[in-house]
This record gives C-alpha cells, structure tokens and sequence, in this order.
C-alpha cells in the first residue's frame, strides 16, 4: 500500500488464524488496540503483531481469540497489559556500546565544529521510541563529556518522546536496577548516577538536558532543526511501507548535515533511501546531505 493510500475496513486474515470467528475476533482486537493505545496494528508486521497477542491470550488462559477478544473489552488491565505487550520497552543506557562510542567520537565532535563555524547556538538532540529513557539520559552523558565548554556555548536540549505514557513517567523518574547500567563505565556510574537501596538515580545535572514528552511518532513531528536524531529499535516493528513513511518524516525533522542514528538491525527503507547519506553503515548512522540536489523534471 502506497504512503497516503487510504485502507479499506476489511483486514487480510493472517496465517495462524483459524477461521471466520478468529479472523473477527483479530479485527476487534485491532480496533480495540487503536482506540486502547492509539496504535495501528495494520501499519506494523502481521506476524509480531500475533504473536505477541497470542501470549497474551495463553497468559490469561484464554481457549481462543474470540474469548480473549471479550476479556480485553471488559479488563481495562489486561487491555494495558496488551498494549504494553505490543510495545517493547526493552533498553539499557549505552546499549550497543559502539554506537554510542561512534557518536562520542565522531557525530558530536563533527556537529560542534559546524556549529563553531556558524550552524547556530541551539543544539539538539531527539530520542525517539525512548522507553524508560536511558537512551536520552546516555546522549545527555555524552554531551557532558564533550566538556563544559560545549554546554555553555550552546543551548542544548535533549528531546525524548515515547507512545507509551508508564515508560515516560519511569523515565522522568530516572531510577533504574544495576542491570539496566551494565555497560557505563565505572567513573561514569560513579559520576553521573547515585545508588539508592537497590536502584540507581540520574544526577540532576544529566536529568535537566532531557525534556520528555508523549508522541506517537506516525503523528505530525513536535520538534524540527534537530541536529543528531536518535531512533533505535522502533521501526523494527513496522512495515517497510510505514518505515519508510516515518524516515521521510524525520528527514523533514532533521537540520541539513543532521545525524540519524537507528537501531542496529534497522536501515533505511523506500524512497527514504535518497534522503540520507550513510556516514556508519555498522553503526546504522546516516546524515542528511547538507545540500538536497535538484533533480531536472
Ligand atoms: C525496544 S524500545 C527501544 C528503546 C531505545 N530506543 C533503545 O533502542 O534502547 C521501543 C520503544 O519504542 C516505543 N514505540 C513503539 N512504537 C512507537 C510509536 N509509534 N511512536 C513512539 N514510540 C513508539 C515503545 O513504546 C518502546 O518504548
């Protein structure tokens, strides 16, 4: 289906599903996880999708998904168990170590020196898909070991968005398990988080760069003039049609010579592909051409 086209009530019937009356009952789940979580479950892959229900429905010990169906409609909680199910809110500060090495290294420093020779005084970062936000607080780290002086010659913001509102107010606690903090190096643990009972706490100063906010990201953009666009293990559950819609979208949302890092088994999809130029193909980093090319019509 082409970006735009509009989409028929009548839904394909997926493999594993056994008949009229669980191809229904899979339809009214989808409309209930639309209504329920604002997600829709005919833009992201059919096989994910079912198998994540169908946990579910063994979860609750449901004979079929016609019966899951009528569960759902009457447990607000499981309807949120379903909806949390369908978003995976799995994350750890600095996870795949090398890209964060690889923006370190190479994407701040090359974004910093364009700024000096006159890209603007705002620096900002996005998150998108931020979970309980440990990828936000890790670029915050970074920004902070780019040396007080970056952050006093720029205003930077760190912006974080998530569809799923108990991951965004886990991360505005900023309080996680040793687990999640595997891969900080130890005088950035010590530094930059404090241990509490059996938890560890952001610092205020890393927790003050990061601005949260609820977004959708198949809804219009919040945020524009973004310099390093980070979105990680989102697109993964989507279709190539979809990825590729939301990739044009963050073009759009991305200052020209801006960063885009996805996630590590994630790339670029469709006409998304003329967009970016790769600047890491390991690390899944591309960069918007400074100057879009004109083509002749
Ligand atoms: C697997 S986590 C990735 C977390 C982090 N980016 C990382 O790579 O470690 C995926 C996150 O994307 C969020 N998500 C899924 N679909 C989304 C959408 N349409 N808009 C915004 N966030 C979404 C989920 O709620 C979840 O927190």
């Amino acid at each position: 289906m082409a970006p735009g086209t509009p989409r028929t009530a009548t839904r394909i019937v997926g493999p594993g599903l056994q008949g009229k009356l669980e191809a229904e009952a899979f339809s009214g789940l989808r409309d209930l996880i639309l209504r329920a979580g604002g997600i829709d479950l005919d833009l992201y892959k059919e096989k994910c999708v079912l198998r994540r229900i169908t946990v579910r429905q063994r979860a609750c010990g449901a004979p079929s998904l016609r019966a899951y169906l009528k569960l759902v409609s009457s447990d607000p909680a499981e309807r949120s168990r379903l909806v949390k199910a369908l978003t995976i809110h799995v994350s750890q500060f600095f996870r795949n170590p090398s890209t964060f090495r690889a923006i370190q290294e190479e994407i701040l420093p090359s974004i910093l020196t364009r700024k000096q020779r006159g890209g603007g005084r705002a620096l900002r970062l996005w998150s998108v898909g931020c979970a309980h936000g440990e990828e936000p607080y890790s670029l915050a780290i970074l920004l902070l070991e780019t040396g007080a002086q970056a952050l006093q010659d720029y205003s930077s913001s760190i912006y974080a968005t998530d569809i799923d509102p108990t991951s965004l107010q886990h991360a505005k606690e900023a309080r996680y398990p040793e687990a999640s903090l595997v891969q900080v190096p130890a005088r950035w643990r010590q530094r930059y988080f404090l241990p509490d009972r059996d938890r560890y706490v952001v610092v205020p100063e890393v927790r003050r760069l990061v601005f949260f906010k609820g977004h959708n990201i198949l809804d219009p953009l919040p945020f524009g003039r973004i310099d390093l666009l980070v979105c990680r293990n989102v697109l993964i559950y989507m279709t190539e049609v979809l990825q590729e819609r939301v990739l044009l979208a963050l073009s759009e949302a991305l200052n020209p010579g801006g960063f885009l890092v996805l996630g590590k088994v994630e790339g670029l999809a469709g006409a998304a592909r003329d967009c970016f130029e790769p600047v890491d193909v390991a690390e899944r980093i591309y960069r918007k051409p400074e100057l879009r090319s004109t083509r002749a019509a």
